[in-house]
């Protein structure tokens, strides 16, 4: 459908044409959500900046160079947020929900905020859905949350997505796999790019992401923690993949799975959806067993996703969805009957508008053909009439009927 709106110029606005399918999306997901148990939590746009150094980690790029940060009138350094899972780790630590019966199941919805260079499915300022379960680590829980998305993203119709996951093993686990994998990093220095050389110690993991082709063939080579995975890391691991195959929700193993963000342990995954090209991730999370301890909390595992709301409309394919069209215009010169007829087809859900501007009858007629308008009333008079704009028939109805002869011809 072509948009009657101006090409945009680099401001975020979403516009009525694009918001009727968000309406769709977030009240499904909000459905979703409550219907597993999970309860809505919203957190401040913006949050202390030591919040994300420390949840999200110093070594990572969002923390490094994709944070909108600024210093308040009283000298304090704000961030806006970049993602929602160390605000509600905050925000579950100052409200003290640890002393609630555990897992605390929390859903949230809203802006996030990430310096990025603007692309096809990539903005400055974007919307992320999302659940966080807190204070259990059974694999039961990551499970859970995988199917969440999984049913949302089916729910929804998204085509084409593929989910893709991976472990990172216990805290201690994944800090004893990153020597060996510094170690083989170190090895072939000479082989790698100029970024992942400078950035070995400080975050080796992101090597498995480069799109650098020396690199690429060293990480082909390299230890994979999944390959490595011993004890109750694996016996995690395999029931989590137990849990996916009963719930009939299909995956592949990414042994090279990494995530943006350093709080992960243990299970991650990623959905995938190639119609989306180079930002083909539609949403992803994991476990972060270490991070509520980290952020000053008694040890608490945890696990969580976020899907990106404009990437699951982008794969939706925004704006093309047949909305049925009921609307009805009455054109009249008594304002006060056609309020009240407004009114009355309003509340029976038959979207309806009256001119608001003066023009004449002639002039609202092609208002109504503007806005798009099924159906027309004309007021005029003792003998009202119903026009269908689709076929062009008009005829004399009787307002008592009105209703029930537009939902006759609908279909
Ligand atoms: P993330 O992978 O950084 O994870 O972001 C989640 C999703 O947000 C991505 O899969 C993507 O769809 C969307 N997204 C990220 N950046 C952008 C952007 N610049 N423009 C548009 N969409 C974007 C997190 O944020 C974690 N908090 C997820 C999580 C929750 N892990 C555990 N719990």
């Amino acid at each position: 459908m072509a948009s009657k709106y101006q090409a945009p110029r680099g401001t975020f606005d979403i516009l009525p044409e694009q918001a009727s399918a968000r309406t769709r999306l977030e009240r499904e997901a909000a459905e979703i959500f409550a219907r597993a148990g999970y309860e809505p939590i919203a957190t401040p746009v913006f949050e202390d900046t030591a919040l994300f150094e420390r949840g999200v980690g110093k070594s990572t790029d969002i923390v490094r160079k994709e944070m909108f940060t600024f210093e308040d009138k009283g000298g304090r350094s704000l961030t806006l947020r970049p993602e929602g899972t160390a605000s509600i780790c905050r925000a579950y630590l100052e409200h003290g929900m640890h002393k609630l019966a555990q897992p605390v199941k929390l859903s949230y919805l809203g802006p996030f905020f990430r310096h990025e260079r603007p692309q096809a499915g990539r903005y400055r300022q974007f919307h992320q859905l999302g659940i966080e379960c807190i204070g259990t680590d059974s694999p039961a829980a990551d499970a859970e949350v995988i199917v969440m998305l999984s049913t949302l993203l089916k729910e929804l119709g998204v085509p084409g997505v593929e989910l893709r996951l991976g472990s990172l093993g216990s805290l201690d686990a994944r800090r004893a796999y990153l020597e060996v994998l510094k170690a083989h990093l170190h090895a072939h220095e000479g082989d790698l790019s100029k970024d992942v050389r400078e950035r070995i110690d400080i975050n080796p993991l992101r090597a498995f992401d480069s799109d650098d082709a020396g690199t690429q063939a060293v990480m082909a080579a390299a230890p994979t923690i999944v390959d490595r995975l011993e004890g109750e890391d694996a016996a995690h691991f395999a029931a989590v993949r137990a849990y996916l195959d009963v719930s009939g929700v299909a995956y592949t193993i990414d042994s090279s799975l990494v995530r943006g963000l350093d709080y992960y342990t243990r299970t991650i995954f990623s959905f995938v959806c190639d119609s989306l090209g180079a930002q083909s991730e539609i949403g992803g999370g994991g476990r972060y067993d270490g991070l509520i301890e980290q952020l000053g909390g008694p040890p608490t595992p945890a696990v969580g996703f976020a899907a990106g709301v404009e990437r699951i409309l982008l794969a939706l394919g925004e704006g093309e969805a047949e909305v049925p069209q009921r609307k009805v215009f009455i054109v009249t010169a008594n304002y006060d009957q056609a309020m009240e007829l407004a009114g009355d087809l309003r509340q029976k859900g038959f979207p309806a508008e009256l001119d608001l501007a003066g023009r004449s009858q002639k002039g609202q007629l092609k208002h109504a053909n503007r806005v798009g308008a099924r159906w027309v009333v004309f007021l005029h008079g003792e003998s009202p009439e119903l026009r269908d704009m689709q076929s062009g028939e008009q005829k004399p109805v009787d307002l008592a009927n009105l209703v029930d002869e537009m939902t006759g011809a609908e279909g």
